[in-house]
């Protein structure tokens, strides 16, 4: 789980289209009355490597039980700002940060608050799918939690890979097979058994870096329609090159820019519909209908 080095080149998988006939009328799952949907704001978030100002004071609230998707052109800042937003950033050595992250008002960069909380309740799934190959589909899915002093019964770490399992889409594929190892499904299976680790730990808030960017069209879809699902469960901030994917699973979209050697700042945030359709920025509107990027 090493944090990135570098930006990272767009795949052909995850190239970005011009934006011509979407379906913006996205229906949601949404339940009513999940107890722990959380709101998390950045606040004036500045972010350097070293003395290189990488980020400059982004203001962005992701909303409860909403889609956030962040996009942007390659080194802008977009997998930046989600380790931020997760205490991730500062495991990078020469990293530092300035303002605050706001979870449901609290500030997850406070001295009183521990590292290891705001990690678990922001969890993070990465482009690349990373489970742990040799282990069991089952450990693999309560790994998270062994690794915390929380302990429990077999029974009821039974009834926990069930439900993550099937939050993420994947139990129907897997409940016959849960001891084979986790290096044994495909692509698309192992990203949605690494979306089932992080639920287990029941993060309030879920962010996504390029989930499906290593990922064929029809595990892409299987994704999209998982994301759409726990957004009645957890707060997900989504990256993603592809504008029609943010386009379909997103209900807020912030579009990052860093500007010829500038640090990367927000152009323009709001819904979804506006910014793809009738945004106020020209830049906004070249970048999403794929002028430049
Ligand atoms: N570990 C690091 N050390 C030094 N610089 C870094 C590191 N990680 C990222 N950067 C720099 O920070 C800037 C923002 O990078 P970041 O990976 O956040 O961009 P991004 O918008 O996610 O790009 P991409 O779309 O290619 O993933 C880039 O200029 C990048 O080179
Ligand atoms: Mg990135």
């Amino acid at each position: 789980m090493s944090p990135a080095t570098g930006p990272k080149s767009p795949t052909t998988s995850d190239s970005r289209v011009a934006v011509k006939p979407i379906n913006m009328n996205r229906t949601s799952k949404k339940s009513a009355g999940s107890a722990s949907l959380a709101t998390i704001t950045g606040e004036d978030v500045s972010a350097w490597f070293g003395q290189r100002k990488v980020l400059d004071r982004i203001n962005l609230t992701m909303q409860p039980g909403k889609v956030t998707a962040l996009i942007g052109p390659s080194g802008c800042g977009k997998s930046t700002f989600l380790r931020v937003l997760n205490r991730m950033h500062e495991l990078v050595p020469s990293a530092s940060m300035a303002g605050q992250v706001l979870l449901d008002g609290v500030d997850i960069y406070d001295p009183t608050k521990r590292v290891t909380d705001a990690r678990r309740e922001i969890g993070m799934v990465f482009q690349k799918p990373n489970p742990f190959p040799a282990m069991s589909i089952y450990e693999n899915v309560i790994s998270g939690l062994r690794l915390t002093s929380i302990k429990k019964s077999k029974s009821e770490f039974d009834d926990i890979v069930e439900q993550s399992l099937t939050k993420a889409g994947l139990w129907k594929e897997v409940k016959d097979r849960l001891d084979a190892p986790g290096g044994g499904l495909s692509g698309g299976q192992q990203q949605r058994l690494c979306i089932a680790r992080s639920l287990s730990v029941m993060p309030r808030v879920l962010l996504m870096d390029e989930p499906c960017s290593a990922l064929d069209p029809t595990s892409t879809f299987r994704i999209e329609e998982t994301i759409l699902e726990l957004a009645s469960e957890v707060t997900i901030v989504i990256v993603t090159h592809n504008m029609q994917q943010a386009a379909r699973v997103s209900d807020q979209c912030a579009f990052f820019l860093a500007e010829a050697g500038t640090p990367g700042m927000i152009v323009e945030q709001g819904d979804t519909t506006k910014i793809f359709q009738n945004p106020d920025d020209p830049r906004t509107q070249d970048y999403v209908t794929g002028r430049f990027g």
